[in-house]
């Protein structure tokens, strides 16, 4: 048995961190369901505790997640191309433009070429998140393939963006 916590164990944690960053939230069974149906999609970035700290409590022992990326796989693609889909990713305020989304996004792009053979990936994006965007079109090479009208509950728009996988590894 190891004493460092595994993926599973970290998701109250994951919970924790995407309720501080967004206002799309999810059940934690949500997130069990994406780690146990496509267990190499999702990623987390984590500050360990410093060497030699005692803490005397289990929850102090655990690393600090500082990020994560929520991916799954599109179960009935409606264009009948298998293809990754990004459920949700966010990095905590103390921890952005360290590089940590651009690696947790690279990881998730390659995993689902590599496990899934998947075509392209695609996500969700709020119209005015000036940073994802920046992120998804500039650095990772996203394209918009549409608006879609009020597509969250307080109304905001969202661009339906996606990248294509194929050839990429
Ligand atoms: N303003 C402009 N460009 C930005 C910003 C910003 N605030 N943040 C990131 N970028 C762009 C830059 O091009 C950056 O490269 P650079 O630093 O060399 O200029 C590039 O993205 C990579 O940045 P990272 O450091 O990898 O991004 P970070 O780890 O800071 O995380 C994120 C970016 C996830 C958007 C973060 O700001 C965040 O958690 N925001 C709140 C939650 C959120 O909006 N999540 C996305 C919702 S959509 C969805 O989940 C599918």
């Amino acid at each position: 048995l190891s004493s460092y916590p595994s993926y599973i164990d970290l998701l109250p944690a994951i919970q924790t961190c995407n309720i501080t960053n967004l206002p799309e939230n999810y059940f934690l069974k949500y997130y069990l369901y994406h780690a146990l149906t496509w267990p190499q999609l999702s990623f987390v970035a984590v500050v360990r505790p410093r060497a030699g700290y005692k803490s005397g409590s289990i929850a102090g022992d655990y690393p600090k997640v500082v990020g994560y990326v929520l991916a799954k796989m599109e179960e009935e693609p409606t264009d009948g191309l298998q293809h990754g889909h990004i459920t949700s990713i966010s990095v905590m305020r103390t921890h952005r433009r360290l590089g940590i989304a651009e690696r947790l996004m690279r990881m998730s792009q390659r995993a689902m070429a590599e496990s899934h053979r998947a075509n392209y990936v695609s996500l969700h994006v709020r119209v005015s998140n000036t940073a994802a965007l920046r992120l998804y079109r500039d650095t990772l090479g996203f394209e918009v393939q549409k608006v879609e009208e009020k597509y969250y509950a307080d109304g905001e728009d969202a661009y339906a963006m996606r990248l294509n996988l194929e050839n990429q590894w």
